[in-house]
């Protein structure tokens, strides 16, 4: 079974909310080599059925309540890496086993510091525990031949991290991927490259650096940030969550023309108005010029396609769909 190098590659980081389909296959098109999902928690997934969906062509998850919980497409069987919020190993292990067909890799948070996922004993609240750490992923590889990572941050000590990656190294995961930063740290804290780079020293596995948006700007930062954390390839959030273009060995693009690109994907995809609205905003950058105001503005899926000029390819997809384009009760699915 095929499995990720993790040799050098640039890889869209998971993000809750802007991790969906349409966004991966932006970032996709634009150059980067790996698109992890938004975390989806375990239980949510194991309350899914499997759903081919022949008027998109996508694998749909769908709970029984009818949300998607997520969505993929063949375009992105092979670099689709899907990030999920556990602290039940059987659980994990049963969505790895679940998913395997559908996805390119497993990735598992341990980072996440926030109430929702900590309560739950998941995501940093992992690292206090690496006993269940090691069994998650134990358990997981047991099941799944696929990529397999894990996303830490920092313990306020270093040879606890030290020791924590070494026995996370045991585990066959495939990679780890580092933010370097501690729970407590928020994003105006400096990240901690030297800290990823004696990681990276000390286990034999590929290290994937996070943590770096703050200081890229251009295609060639990212070289740099991996080169300043001595990492095997790096893991970019926030930076192309404001400008995904930042992905292209080619140059970056005019906002204008990444809305555009976003639009239609989220338009053939289906993507929900709110997460539609979302990722556009974080796209937008400055919302308080008159355009902005009036995207702020905007209530529905439609009145945003009429911002950006694509309401007549929304109106003849949703047609093609056999829907009515001013129903507007159909689309927002969350
Ligand atoms: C995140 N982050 C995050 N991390 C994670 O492991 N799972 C997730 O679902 C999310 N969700 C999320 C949403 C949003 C909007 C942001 C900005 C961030 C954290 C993210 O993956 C990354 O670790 C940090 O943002 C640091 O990397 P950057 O932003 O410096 O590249």
């Amino acid at each position: 079974m095929k499995r990720f190098k993790y040799d050098n590659d640039v890889i869209l980081a998971p993000m809750v909310r802007m991790g969906t389909l349409p966004f991966r296959l932006l970032c996709l098109d634009y150059g980067c080599d790996i698109a992890y999902s938004e975390e989806i928690v375990d239980t949510k997934l194991l309350q899914c059925r499997r759903v081919e969906n022949p008027v998109f062509g996508t694998i749909d998850y769908v709970h029984t309540d009818g949300e998607i919980i997520f969505r993929t497409h063949p375009d992105e069987a092979e670099r689709v890496v899907l990030q999920i919020g556990t602290a039940v190993p059987e659980q994990a292990a049963a969505v790895a086993a679940m998913m395997e067909r559908d996805i390119a890799g497993l990735d598992i948070n341990m980072g996440c510091p926030k109430d929702y996922s900590v309560k739950g004993g998941m995501g940093a609240a992992l690292l206090k525990n690496p006993e269940l750490i090691e069994q998650i992923l134990r358990q997981c590889r047991a099941v799944f031949s696929k990529s397999l990572t894990c996303k830490i941050r920092l313990l306020p000590r270093m040879e606890d991290t030290l020791e924590l990656v070494k026995r996370i190294e045991t585990t066959g995961v495939d990679a780890l991927a580092v933010h370097g930063r501690t729970k407590e740290e928020r994003p105006r804290h400096v990240n901690n490259c030297e800290a990823i780079r004696i990681i990276a020293s000390t286990i034999s596995i590929p290290v994937i650096a996070n943590g770096g948006s703050a200081d890229v700007h251009s295609y060639e930062d990212i070289e740099k940030f991996r080169l300043a954390c001595g990492a095997s390839s790096v893991m970019l959030a926030r930076a192309v969550q404001r400008n995904p273009s930042l992905f292209r060995k080619e140059g970056q693009l005019p906002r204008e023309q990444m809305i555009s690109d976003y639009m239609k994907k989220a338009i053939d995809f289906d993507c929900s108005y709110r997460n539609t609205k979302y990722a556009i905003q974080q796209l937008f950058g400055d919302t308080s010029t008159p355009r902005g105001q009036q995207f702020l503005a905007t209530r529905d899926f439609r009145e945003i396609c009429e911002i950006f000029h694509y309401e007549k390819y929304y109106d003849e997809q949703i047609r093609l769909r056999g829907r009515d384009p001013n129903d507007q009760s159909l689309e927002d699915r969350g």
